[in-house]
C-alpha cells in the first residue's frame, strides 16, 4: 500500500481487515466464471431476486415513475432529512404492514425516519456512530450479514460479542442471546444488540411465540440498550406462525432503557438495490414528547450530514409519487406481491424436496423466510471445500465458515434460482 505512511489508525485497520473480494462477492465471481464455461450452471450465490430468465426482478410501476422524472426531480439536492412527502409516506407504508393493534403505538413511540445515503449500510453507519464508541460492546448473531462486521467491528471497532442464533437442530433459539444480555448487564455500562430477520444467511425468522419470549427479556433489561434492527428482507416470510413484518412495533414502548433503531430501505423492500436509499427510524421505550422526537431525528440528520450527506433525490421523488398516489400504490403493492409469491413458490418447492431427502454431509436449518436456505456441514469437511465441490458440479453457493463462531455451512439463494432449477439444485446439493 503506497499510502501506508499517510494512513490514520482507522485507515490502517480498514486496509488490514476489510477484503472487498472476500465472501459473497468472491463466490459470486467464481460462480459467474463457471457459468460461462458450463452449460446449465445454477448460480445461487446472489442475494438479489431474479426472474426465471435470470433478469433482475423489479417493480414496473417504480421503473416507469423513475423514467418519467424531470431533471430537477432527479438532480436537485434532497432535504438532509429526506424528501418530506417521501419519509411521511414511508412511515405509513411501514406501519401499514403491522397488525392493527400495534399501529398506533408504532407511530406514537417512534420518530419520522431520516434518509441514509448508501442504503441500509449507510443507515447503520449513521446511527451506530452517534450511539457507540470504539470498544463498546455489540451483541451480534453468529449467523450474520458479513458487511455488519465491516461496519461495526472493522470500521467503528466496536467490541464483538457473538450469540448463537440457532440451536443444534437448526431452530431459532433466543436463549444464548438472553444469557449474553444478562452477562453484559453485569460487565457493561451499555450495549448494542444487532438483530436481522429474515436472517442472512440462515433464512430464519422468529415465530410470534419466540418474539413474545424476547419481549419479556426486553422488558427486564437494566442497562441502556440499543437494538439495531436490520430489516433488509422485511415482508418475506412464508409460514403462518412466523412474523412477516418487522419486530420494531413489538420492541418499542416496553422499557425506558431500550431504544430500537429500525434500519430499512428500498434495496430489497422495493427491489431497488442500486438506488442506494436507506432509512433510519428511532423507536423509544416510553412515550416521549414531539420535541424530543424532533431532537433525536435532528441528531440522526446531523450525523448523516457529517457522514455521507443527503440521500439520492430521484428515487425519493419516484417512491413518493408511487406511494402517495392511491392507484400507483395499489399497483406497486400488487407487483411486490407477485414477486414475493414467486419467491415463496421457490421456497416451498425447495423445502419440500429438502424434507424428502437425507444427506450424510448437509443438514438444512429450519429456514422459513427471506431469500436464502442454509445447510450445516455434518462432518469434518469445511464449508468452502463443499462450495468448491458444488461449483464443479454446476451449483454456485456461498460458504459461511467461522470456527470461532460455530459456523460451517453453505448458503443457497433460492431468490435467484428459477423454479424449474430448484429440483436440480437440490439434486446437486444432496449428491455431495
Ligand atoms: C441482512 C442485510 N442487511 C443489509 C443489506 C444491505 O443493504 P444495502 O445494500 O441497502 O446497504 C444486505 C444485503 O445483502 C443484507 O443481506
Amino acid at each position: 500500500m503506497i499510502l501506508r505512511d499517510f494512513l490514520s489508525k482507522r485507515g490502517k485497520h480498514i486496509e488490514d481487515t476489510v477484503d472487498l473480494s472476500a465472501g459473497t462477492l468472491a463466490w459470486s465471481l467464481r460462480a459467474k466464471k463457471k457459468a460461462n464455461e458450463m452449460d446449465g450452471f445454477i448460480n445461487a450465490t446472489i442475494g438479489s431476486a431474479t426472474e426465471d430468465d435470470g433478469k433482475l426482478m423489479v417493480l414496473p410501476t417504480l421503473v416507469e415513475e423513475l423514467s418519467n422524472l424531470n431533471g430537477d426531480q432527479i438532480f436537485s439536492y434532497a432535504n438532509m432529512r429526506g424528501v418530506n412527502e417521501f419519509v411521511q409516506a414511508w412511515k405509513k407504508d411501514t406501519i401499514d404492514t403491522y397488525p392493527a393493534y400495534l399501529q398506533e403505538g408504532a407511530d406514537t413511540f417512534s420518530t419520522l425516519p431520516i434518509t441514509a445515503c448508501g442504503g441500509l449500510t449507510g443507515g447503520f453507519m449513521i446511527s451506530a456512530q452517534v450511539l457507540f464508541d470504539k470498544g463498546d460492546t455489540i451483541l451480534a448473531p453468529n449467523f450474520r450479514w458479513r458487511n455488519i462486521d465491516n461496519v461495526f467491528f472493522r470500521n467503528l471497532q466496536f467490541k464483538e460479542s457473538t450469540y448463537e442464533l440457532l440451536d443444534k437442530e437448526g431452530n431459532l433459539n433466543f436463549d444464548n442471546l438472553i444469557s449474553k444480555i444478562h452477562e453484559a448487564e453485569k460487565e457493561d455500562k451499555k450495549i448494542g444488540i444487532y438483530l436481522n430477520f429474515p436472517n442472512n444467511p440462515s433464512g430464519i425468522s422468529p415465530t410470534y411465540d419466540e418474539v413474545k419470549k424476547f419481549q419479556e427479556v426486553v422488558e427486564e433489561i437494566s442497562i441502556p440498550t440499543t437494538i439495531f434492527l436490520d430489516d433488509a428482507y422485511e415482508g418475506c416470510a412464508y409460514e403462518d406462525s412466523v412474523i412477516e413484518h418487522s419486530l420494531f412495533p413489538h420492541l418499542i414502548g416496553l422499557n425506558e432503557d431500550v431504544v430500537t433503531i429500525k434500519v430499512d430501505g428500498v434495496s430489497k423492500r422495493y427491489f431497488a438495490y442500486g438506488a442506494r436509499l436507506g432509512l433510519v427510524t428511532v423507536g423509544f421505550g416510553e412515550e416521549v414528547s414531539e420535541e424530543d422526537k424532533v431532537d433525536v431525528r435532528e441528531l440522526m440528520a446531523k450525523a448523516a450530514r457529517t457522514n455521507t450527506s443527503s440521500a439520492p433525490k430521484g428515487i425519493q421523488v419516484a417512491m413518493s409519487n408511487v406511494l402517495n398516489d392511491p392507484e400507483k400504490n395499489k399497483q406497486v403493492h400488487k407487483e411486490k406481491k407477485r414477486n414475493t409469491s414467486i419467491l415463496e413458490d421457490r421456497y416451498r418447492y425447495m423445502k419440500k424436496l429438502v424434507g424428502e431427502k437425507e444427506s450424510s454431509v448437509l443438514q438444512p436449518v429450519e429456514f422459513n423466510s427471506g431469500f436464502f436456505g442454509y445447510f450445516h456441514i455434518k462432518g469434518k469437511q469445511q464449508a468452502s471445500e463443499i462450495s468448491h465441490k458444488l461449483l464443479e458440479k454446476g451449483l454456485g453457493t456461498v460458504p459461511f465458515e467461522n470456527v470461532k463462531n460455530g459456523l460451517n455451512g453453505v448458503r443457497v439463494a433460492f431468490s435467484s434460482i428459477s423454479e424449474k432449477n430448484i429440483e436440480k439444485t437440490v439434486d446437486i446439493l444432496y449428491s455431495i
